[in-house]
């Protein structure tokens, strides 16, 4: 009997309580509708200040705050959000972003998010109206070269989810990460032109717990790219192409650079890409770490190196006889199949001075798509163990 009555009021009380908690989250979301702040969604009409204000207005105040962009095209201009904010924030794209056409030279970004935690961006479109400035995209020639705005910066953010989002024609990448720590990236849909430069899908820096899930990427440079510090990072569902591939590195450019360890790609596709799975470090280089690291279930699809690891990266001609410092180990690819567009299929090219260990080829289907030839592997100071099919033959040491 006291059971009993223990638990009716237990469940009346538990009752209580969480209805008492939906009503509270109704009334928390609180929407700041960027019209209300005097943006003009016709596509011309520079509506930066009106973010920038509806933002401010939505970061200070509690609870769950959503900056709204109703279903129209709004220009807006280079934007810097800052928190911390008081509450969880969320920026709501019906509609889509366009940036102004011109190169905007020398400005780093385009709409960046810093110090902020739980964070939400969903659906829309971001238009980075990339194709004036891409003539001005001189670095690989100019070491004085003006930097191009990135579509989208994430410094210092963490807790964030970005779903159902596009982004087209960055001027320089889509989207950057630093120093950020659980991220995901869900169903988002980035574009831009095979010859366009720089315009690298997603790349992050010192940051972990990352995820990138569901998601298409077509660029003119790499899909994704891993620099220094970036540590669990787990990517499945994508399709890269055309593009670089999926890029660790380049590493091994500037001292004290943190490892690169625990990163997964898994059932993910490679078409018509420059590279698939590469792992890029300087040589000469200073100290460094890549650790961990598995591709697995990947299909490649007439690339030009499905699997290449490059300790040998000059990029500006100043190269002497000095290997890269820096130190691969347990590099896992399992289950790589489909065609290359060159008759090296694998090639592993590590450094002299510290030779990759524990590099594991598990089942690789690799078949030269040009006319009769057939693919092989190179290796250099590689060594590992294959199990398996194994094709092209492995020329790993043990
Ligand atoms: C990566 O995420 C997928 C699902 O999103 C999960 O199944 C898998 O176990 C994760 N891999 C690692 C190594 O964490
Ligand atoms: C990769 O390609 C295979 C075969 O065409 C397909 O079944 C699979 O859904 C694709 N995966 C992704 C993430 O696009």
């Amino acid at each position: 009997m006291g059971w009993r009555l223990t638990f009716q009021t237990m469940s009346l009380l538990m009752l209580m309580v969480m209805s008492a908690l939906v009503k509270n989250q109704a009334q928390a979301r609180q929407i700041f509708n960027i019209d209300d702040f005097g943006a003009v969604g016709d596509g011309k009409t520079d509506s930066s200040k009106a973010l920038y204000n509806a933002w401010n207005r939505a970061c200070h105040s509690k609870g769950t705050s959503v900056v709204l962009i109703p279903r129209r095209t709004y220009l807006l201009g280079p934007v810097l959000l800052v928190g911390p904010c008081n509450g969880a924030i969320e920026l709501q794209i019906e509609g889509g972003l366009r940036a102004f056409h011109s190169p905007q030279l020398g400005i780093d970004h385009w709409i960046t998010f810093r110090y902020i935690d739980r964070l939400t961006i969903a659906g829309g479109l971001l238009d980075g109206q990339g194709a004036a400035s891409w003539p001005y995209n001189d670095c690989s020639k100019n070491p004085h070269c003006k930097a191009l705005p990135v579509t989208m910066r994430f410094d210092f953010v963490t807790n964030a989810w970005i779903h159902d989002l596009t982004s087209l024609n960055s001027k320089n990448a889509h989207f950057n990460l630093f120093a950020c720590r659980e991220v995901t990236f869900e169903r988002v849909t980035i574009k831009a032109p095979k010859d366009s430069p720089n315009t690298d899908g997603i790349h992050m820096a010192l940051s972990s717990n990352i995820f990138i899930r569901d998601s298409s990427i077509a660029t003119g440079d790499d899909c994704g790219s891993l620099g220094p510090g970036s540590t669990n990072i787990n990517m499945t569902g994508i399709t890269c192409g055309p593009g670089h591939g999926i890029s660790i590195g380049s590493l091994g450019g500037s001292p004290n650079e943190q490892p690169v360890t625990q990163v997964f790609l898994g059932s993910s596709n490679f078409t018509g890409t420059l590279n698939a799975m590469r792992i890029k470090t300087r040589a000469p280089s200073y100290q460094g770490i890549v650790s961990d690291i598995t591709f697995q279930d990947i299909i490649v699809q007439n690339a030009n190196n499905p699997i290449i690891v490059d300790q040998h990266y000059c990029p500006y001609k100043k190269c002497s006889a000095q290997s890269s410092q820096v130190k691969i180990s347990d590099v896992r690819f399992r289950n790589i199949r489909g065609t290359s567009s060159s008759l090296v299929a694998v090639n592993i090219n590590c450094s002299p001075a510290v030779p990759c260990t524990g590099i594991e080829l598990r089942d690789i289907n690799l078949e030269y798509d040009g006319r009769g030839g057939k693919t092989s592997s190179a290796c250099a100071n590689a060594k590992g163990a294959a199990y398996g099919r194994q094709n092209p033959p492995s020329c790993l040491e043990k």
